[in-house]
């Protein structure tokens, strides 16, 4: 078909560029993991207890087994597995706080066994050789996409996606409160989970490739190091680096689950939004106390692009008055 010339506009999006270039794009981060661990006839999987299910059950929709390790406190392994042939060893770039340990110790341990899962880590960059996935809708505002980096190589054709009817809940909460279309972003997240591995769109590539990384990295380390200075005294996890980082959220760790329900339900009435990663591993009978602890006990505060550190400071406020006054 010939180029359209004229008509009416689509909607309008900066030209920027692609944060990975060298990525392959897909539907989400699962579709990467699946792609990946086929084309490598992985047979097992090495991996964490402390993870969404999505992972799990990605890797066993595509005949891998899985095999589950166990974190020490500062959400390293405990002992590094011996891999045999076929197996592959997936590690959580944990709050995007981790790079160090994956640079200094995991990577040249494992080399290209070893898979990192930067769905919580989009700006940490992928180490040479490193097979890397991305999900990118954890950080920006788009309503799905994955990036794989350091695939191996073979044939990657990848049948198309389409996400125009996927952007309800995102432009829904740009007019009204975000608990008005709570409901589409969950039947969103419920058709991804059942979605073939397939391409990027290109209005989910489009709308990445127009953000300005720069401006929302820099406000995102900034607030991390807010909440890190207002908080840290209160928490159990010690993993924030001291250089600029621009993770996630900031994880707080408390000690009493009592106390971490009861502070959750409070934010929640004043409208302060703070997720749960994850429920699955309260639930699990294979969970280890530490995991099921940081699974009920951790609080991932916000610090992302949109909040600064007035927003900050109130959060922190609130967090401070909740913890004496309980
Ligand atoms: C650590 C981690 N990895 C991977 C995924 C899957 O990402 P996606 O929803 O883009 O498939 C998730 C959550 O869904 C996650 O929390």
């Amino acid at each position: 078909m010939p180029e359209a010339i004229g008509g009416y506009f689509e909607l309008e999006l900066r030209q920027g560029y692609s944060l990975y270039p060298h990525a392959l794009g897909f539907n989400s981060a699962r579709s990467a993991l699946k792609a990946l661990l086929s084309a490598n006839g992985t047979l097992t999987l090495h991996l964490p207890h402390y993870i969404c299910h999505a992972v799990p059950d990605a890797a066993q929709s595509v005949g891998a087994g899985l095999r589950r390790y166990a974190l020490d406190p500062h959400l390293e392994l405990t002992t590094l597995p011996t891999l045999d042939a076929n197996e592959q060893l997936l590690y959580v770039n944990y709050f995007g706080l981790k790079d160090s340990y994956i640079c200094n110790v995991l990577a040249p341990h494992y080399g290209e066994r070893l898979i990192i899962d930067n769905s919580q880590g989009l700006f940490s960059p992928a180490l040479a050789g490193i097979p890397t996935i991305y999900s990118p809708r954890k950080f920006v505002g788009v309503p799905d996409g994955g990036w794989l980096l350091n695939a191996p190589a073979g044939d990657w054709e990848l049948p198309a996606s389409q996400s125009s009817s996927h952007f309800d809940a995102l432009l829904g909460r740009l007019e009204a409160a975000p608990e008005q279309h709570y409901a589409q972003f969950q039947r969103v997240e419920t058709a991804l989970a059942g979605a073939p591995v397939a391409a990027m769109s290109n209005s989910t590539r489009r709308v990445l490739d127009s953000l300005d990384y720069p401006s929302i990295m820099a406000r995102r380390q900034s607030n991390l190091s807010v909440l890190a200075h207002a908080l840290e005294t209160h928490n159990r996890l010690d993993i924030v680096p001291t250089a600029p980082t621009a993770a996630l959220c900031y994880p707080l760790l408390l000690s009493d689950c009592a106390h971490v329900r009861a502070i959750r339900e409070q934010l929640l009435s004043e409208r302060i939004f703070v997720p749960c990663y994850w429920q699955e591993v309260v639930n699990a009978l294979h969970s280890p106390p530490m995991e099921r602890q940081l699974a009920t006990c951790l609080l991932p505060l916000p610090i992302d692009q949109r909040y600064d550190a007035k927003h900050m400071a109130r959060l922190a406020e609130r967090i401070n008055t909740l913890l004496a006054t309980s």
